[in-house]
C-alpha cells in the first residue's frame, strides 16, 4: 500500500495534545495548522505539519490528494446513538404536533414499545440494509465512529439480532461502531406487571450471553421513574461491571437528579442528557470522573426548552460531550453539524468549545482516546474534508451537512455525489 497525502487543508484542525479530554478553557484550543497537510501509511498517521514540511518528507511514489482549500477535521464521533431499528415513528410524531405528550404515547403503548414491535418482526437483513442507509447519514455529516445501543429488542433472542447487526455494520468497515448493551431500553409489554422478573432476565440471561460472546463494549439502562429505578438501575449495572462491560446511564432526562448520581457512585464512563440536572449532581459527577454526554437534538425534536447546563459544566471542569442520540424517537438525526448548530444557539458553546466534544472527547468517553479523536503521529487516520473556509462555519452555517469527502483508516468510505452540471 503507497502512502497518502493530503496537502491543501486550509485549516488543518488537529486537536493535537494534551493527553486525555479536554476540560475548561483547553477546549478552546483546536491546535489548528493553516494550510497544512497530512501524511498517511497503512491507514495511519505519520505526519501533520505545514505543507512545505510534509511534503519535504513525502515517498516518491505517495499517493497526493488536494484538499483543495477545504477545512480538514478528525471525524466526528458520536457517542450515543441508537441506529439499529425497524420502521420509524413519523405517525406518531404527527400525533405529538397535534397536542400528544412524549410520556403520553409512551404509555399508551407507542414511544419505545411500538419501535420494540417493528424491530422484533423484522429480519436480521432488513436491520441491516436499514442500518447501512443510516451510516450514509452519518458519514455525510463527517462522523467516523458511533456508540451504538441497542434496547429495541427487549427480549434475548431480539437484542442479540441487534447486537449482531451492529457487528456486522461495523464488519463493513465504513463507519466504526462501538456497542453498547441496552436491554433496559423499556419494560417490554409482556413484562409490563413484573418489572422485577424483566430486570431478572437482564441480568441472568441476557448480559451473561453479550459477554460470553462478545457482543458489547458497554451497558446502558434508561433511567427514570416510570422506566427503571435507580435501585433496578444499580442491579443491572453491577451485573455489567462484574462482566468487564463499561457503563453509560441514560440519566435526569426528564426527573432531576435521577441516574447522574448513580453513574457518580459506580464511576461510569458516561451520564448522558443532564437535562434535569442541579449543580450538586454536576459536582458529583466531576467527583468521580464520569464524562457529561450532552444529546441537544433531543430537547429540539421533543420541543423543550430545557436544555442541559453546559456552561456550568464546562466552568466546573466536566470534559463535556457531544452526541446526536439518533433514535426514532426523540432524536431522528444523524447530523453532528446539526448538534453543533445547537449546542452554539441553544448551550452557548464556542464552535472551538463545540469541536472538542465531538472529537477528542467523545473518543476518551469510549475508551479510545489513544486511537481516535485527533490528527496526531500514530493515531488512526480517520478524517473529514468539510466545504467550509473556517472551522466556526461548522456552528454558524445550519441545517446543511458539510462533509466533502470522509476517510477511515486512510480509506476514502464517503464522497458527496457532485452536483448535475447544467447541459
Ligand atoms: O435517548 N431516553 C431514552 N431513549 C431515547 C429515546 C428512544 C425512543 O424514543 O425511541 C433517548 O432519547
Ligand atoms: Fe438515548
Amino acid at each position: 500500500m503507497t502512502d497518502l497525502a493530503i496537502i491543501g487543508c486550509r485549516q488543518l484542525v488537529t486537536l493535537a495534545s494534551p493527553n486525555g479530554p479536554r476540560s475548561g478553557p483547553a477546549m478552546r484550543s483546536l491546535a489548528i495548522i493553516a494550510d497544512g497537510a497530512l501524511h498517511i501509511r497503512e491507514g495511519h498517521i505519520v505526519a501533520a505539519g505545514p505543507r512545505s514540511e510534509i511534503e519535504r518528507a513525502l515517498p516518491a511514489d505517495t499517493e497526493i490528494v488536494d484538499a483543495g482549500g477545504r477545512i480538514v477535521l478528525p471525524g466526528f464521533i458520536d457517542a450515543h446513538t441508537h441506529p439499529v431499528f425497524g420502521g420509524n415513528r413519523a405517525g406518531e410524531f404527527e400525533r405529538r404536533l397535534e397536542g400528544a405528550t412524549y410520556a403520553e404515547i409512551a404509555a399508551s403503548g407507542g414511544g419505545i414499545r411500538s419501535t420494540v414491535r417493528s424491530t422484533r418482526e423484522a429480519s436480521g437483513d432488513e436491520l441491516l440494509a436499514a442500518g447501512r442507509r443510516y451510516a450514509d447519514w452519518f458519514l455525510s455529516g463527517g462522523t467516523t465512529t458511533i456508540e451504538a445501543k441497542s434496547g429495541y429488542g427487549l427480549s434475548l433472542d431480539a437484542e442479540v439480532k441487534i447486537l449482531k447487526t451492529i457487528r456486522q455494520l461495523n464488519a463493513g468497515a465504513r463507519l466504526r461502531y462501538v456497542p453498547t448493551f441496552l436491554g433496559a431500553h423499556e419494560v417490554p409489554d409482556e413484562y409490563r406487571v413484573r418489572i422485577r422478573d424483566y430486570v431478572d432476565l437482564v441480568i441472568h440471561e441476557m448480559l451473561p450471553r453479550v459477554a460470553e460472546e462478545n457482543l458489547a463494549e458497554y451497558c446502558d439502562v434508561f433511567c427514570e421513574p416510570s422506566v427503571f429505578s435507580v435501585e433496578q438501575a444499580r442491579s443491572i449495572l453491577r451485573a455489567a461491571q462484574a462482566l468487564g462491560l463499561g457503563l453509560r446511564v441514560h440519566a435526569d432526562q426528564f426527573s432531576a437528579d435521577y441516574g447522574s448520581l448513580l453513574a457518580a457512585e459506580l464511576h461510569a464512563a458516561t451520564a448522558d442528557h443532564l437535562e434535569s440536572s442541579t449543580p450538586a449532581a454536576l459536582a458529583a459527577l466531576h467527583a468521580a470522573g464520569v464524562q457529561p454526554v450532552l444529546l441537544p437534538a433531543s430537547v429540539y425534536h421533543l420541543g423543550g426548552t430545557r436544555y442541559p447546563a453546559a456552561r456550568v459544566m464546562i466552568d466546573l471542569g466536566l470534559p463535556v460531550v457531544l452526541a446526536t442520540d439518533f433514535n426514532p424517537g426523540s432524536s431522528p438525526t444523524a447530523s453532528m453539524p446539526m448538534v453543533l448548530s445547537l449546542a452554539a444557539t441553544q448551550m452557548k458553546l464556542t464552535p472551538a468549545e463545540a469541536i472538542a466534544a465531538a472529537t477528542i472527547n467523545a473518543a476518551h468517553s469510549l475508551g479510545r482516546g489513544e486511537e481516535i479523536g485527533s490528527l496526531e503521529p500514530g493515531k488512526l487516520a480517520d478524517f473529514a474534508l468539510h466545504d467550509c473556509d473556517d472551522y466556526r462555519e461548522l456552528s454558524y452555517f445550519f441545517g446543511r451537512d458539510t462533509a466533502h469527502s470522509v476517510y477511515l483508516a486512510g480509506r476514502c468510505v464517503y464522497r458527496r455525489a457532485s452536483p448535475a452540471t447544467a447541459l
